[in-house]
């Protein structure tokens, strides 16, 4: 199977922390060049990288990060879009607060697709985007409406690239991850985990690196045939 992508640059938001910081890990164990950006300044890079300070929110900022990827390496060929936010007050819609909609779909939509636009333009040699939605974008959650459909939206514009730009080399997918032990998932007791370690038939929460192997594995050579799809990495949630 080949999964090494040696000469290969790739771009990872959201990689100072949980997913993306497996994933910038793990692309760089395979050899390609990583360039990491986070809203917080990211210290651990691994040692084929550099890092970014970035806001995915703020288009200039994100096309700004493109350009020194290009800049600094001549190509953009892997992007993993991953920087995102929870919802730690679980709200029914009736009671949603608008300010707390718009942050959710803020950060974790037009995000992503502020990313996807600029990665697309440079990907000027094909390329493979990878798009951390979850398992909340294919099924509803109570109390979770924002989030819920930021990721929901996270597909369909997943799905819709895919189709835009395969005549062009580029494969865009996303991972669709069950609960992942992250410092997103700021479950306060051992109660509120277990409970949603029982929510998956393997019986636990996943952790980050299971989530980048899946990740790594769409962006490689091997997945050379998939596009426009979503995997999910959720211990079997969607089973049931
Ligand atoms: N942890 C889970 O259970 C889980 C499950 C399914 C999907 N996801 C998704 O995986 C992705 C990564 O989550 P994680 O669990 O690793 O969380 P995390 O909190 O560990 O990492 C998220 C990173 O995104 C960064 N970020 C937030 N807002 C940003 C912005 N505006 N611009 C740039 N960076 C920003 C944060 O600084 C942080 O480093 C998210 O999109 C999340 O929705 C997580």
């Amino acid at each position: 199977m080949d999964l090494d992508l040696t000469e290969k640059v790739a771009l990872i938001t959201g990689a100072g922390s949980g997913i993306g910081a497996a994933c910038a890990q793990q692309l760089s164990e395979m050899g390609a060049r990583v360039v990491l950006a986070d809203i917080a300044p990211i210290v651990a890079v691994p040692c084929l990288g550099s890092a970014l300070t970035v806001d995915v929110t703020d288009g200039d900022q994100v096309r700004g990060m493109v350009d020194q990827v290009l800049e600094h390496f001549g190509a953009l060929d892997i992007a993993v879009n991953c920087a995102g936010v929870g919802m730690p007050v679980k709200a029914a819609t009736a009671e949603t607060d608008f300010a707390e909609w718009r942050r959710l779909l803020s950060i974790n939509l037009d995000g992503a697709f502020l990313c996807m636009r600029a990665e697309l333009a440079a990907m000027s040699r094909g390329g493979s985007i990878v798009n951390i939605a979850s398992v909340m974008g294919l099924v509803g959650t109570p109390g979770a409406g924002p989030y819920v459909s930021s990721k929901h939206g996270l597909i369909g514009l997943t799905k819709s690239a895919a189709l835009e730009y395969a005549a062009d080399g580029v494969r865009v997918n996303a991972v669709a991850p069950g609960f992942i032990d992250t410092p997103l998932l700021r479950e306060p007791d051992d109660k509120a985990r277990q409970s949603l370690s029982a929510a998956h038939p393997l019986g636990r929460l996943g952790t980050a690196e299971e989530v980048a192997a899946a990740a790594v594995f769409l962006a490689s050579p091997a997945a050379s045939f998939i596009t426009g799809s979503v995997l999910p990495v959720d211990g079997g949630y969607l089973a049931r």
